[in-house]
């Protein structure tokens, strides 16, 4: 017979998703009410206005779509690309792939351009595609890729596809409340997110934000959006301004107590100490993977502090050294993806995860099952250094 399930607990410091907050948890565990109980409503209310403080946006439209990072992703596109709009995907990682697919999908015609993975977008390559299809409406960007750790300068990429009368579509999954995400300041036209990452709530959810410029795209369509889930028309009677709110679907109502709480966590902390930290982490656990000899992936200019991707030492076995620290310390990192499948660990210090107790942590677990598989490492450097970086964090 089947038994209640119990989870190992375990510390999570790969791509997502990151630890979940205590605080987080317990909200997601309190009373299930009705998803049109007056109280509810007021509650999502407070989740738009959170949710606008963490993009850094006045638009109204910003609310949660009930579902993961991948349907934010979506209700951008099948809200914004009719059939036979040509659509500029910037690809650098698995994530921008997958926005390509989403343009054909749709019946876009997508028009690439590729950067190597690792660097970031290239603003030149941009203008040059942007110059040679004038025809194009809508550029889509990730701003950080998380299958390399690489960060993409969102505001310069907005202000070219400006320039060239496109509308913007950015991921944020990964970089939302990690690194800054400015929506008005940088006039992004519609945006995606997930909680997994460095909101630390739990995975399942996909905040989005669509300005009035992205609106009057949806509002002049042709055809009709060909999701009935995502088609923001619909959602908005359930998620739109005032007190007249009908049924769309069936809110994840305990999903949200745990995204209000972990907003309510990223106001008391403020946003750009959320980003300070992350930074702060990121360069203490730097000090730490490059004295046990793993090079970053990414130019030190473009590097997410978020997602630290390390090439694995010649002759260390990959899956061996991941499985051996979730089982021997129940720390999770995460593999390469695509291209860097084997070559490559990615080490996510996200959100609640980002703490130095867990660089320490790593850094020690990485350092014994690294030496006992044989790697060349001096024993006690790398703690030394992440010490003396932690020493200097104010
Ligand atoms: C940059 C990026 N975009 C989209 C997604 C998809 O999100 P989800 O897995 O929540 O559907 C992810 C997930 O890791 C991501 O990192």
């Amino acid at each position: 017979m089947s038994t209640s399930f119990h989870p190992t607990v375990r510390t999570l410091l790969g791509p997502g998703p990151s630890d979940v907050h205590p605080r987080v948890l317990e909200a997601m565990s309190r009373p299930t009410i009705g998803h049109l109980d007056p109280t509810f409503i007021a509650l999502m209310d407070d989740i738009k206005g959170l949710l606008q403080y963490a993009f850094q946006t006045q638009n109204a439209l910003t609310m949660p779509v009930s579902a993961p990072g991948s349907a934010g992703m979506e209700a951008c596109f099948v809200n914004l690309v009719e059939p036979g709009d040509q659509v500029v995907v910037c690809i650098n990682g698995v994530f921008g792939m997958r926005m390509k697919e989403n343009v054909e999908r749709c019946g876009g015609i997508p028009l690439v351009v590729e950067d190597t993975w690792g660097s970031a977008i290239s603003p030149e390559a941009l203008e040059q595609t942007l110059a040679a299809n004038p025809q194009a409406e809508i550029v889509a960007l990730v701003q950080a890729e998380t299958s390399t750790g690489a960060e993409s300068d969102t505001a310069t990429l907005v202000e070219i596809a400006h320039q060239h009368d496109c509308l913007t579509i950015v991921d944020a999954v990964t970089a939302l409340a990690g690194t800054p995400v400015k929506v008005d300041a940088w006039g992004i036209d519609a945006i995606y997110a997930g909680t997994q990452k460095c909101l630390s709530c739990t995975p399942g959810l996909a905040p989005v934000s669509f300005n009035e410029a992205a609106l009057d795209k949806v509002r002049k369509r042709k055809s009709k959006v060909q999701s009935w889930f995502l088609d923001l028309n619909l959602v908005m009677g359930y998620w739109g301004e005032g007190a007249k709110r009908a049924y769309h679907h069936t809110a994840p109502i305990n999903a949200l107590y745990a995204l209000h709480e972990a907003l309510l966590m990223l106001q008391e902390e403020g946003l750009e100490n959320a980003w300070a930290r992350h930074s702060a982490n990121h360069r203490a656990l730097k000090a730490g993977l490059e004295a046990l000899g793993l090079n970053f992936v990414v130019a030190e200019e473009h590097r997410l502090p978020q997602l630290n991707a390390v090439t694995i030492p010649t002759g260390v076995d990959d899956a061996r050294v991941r499985s051996r620290l979730l089982q021997e310390y129940n720390l999770e990192i995460g593999a390469g993806l695509g291209d860097l499948t084997g070559k490559v660990w990615r080490i996510g210090l996200m959100g609640y995860a980002s703490r130095a107790e867990n660089i320490l942590f790593c850094v020690a677990a990485l350092e014994a099952i690294l030496t006992s598989e044989g790697a060349d490492v001096t024993p006690g450097v790398a703690l030394a250094e992440v010490q003396q970086a932690l020493a200097k964090q104010p």
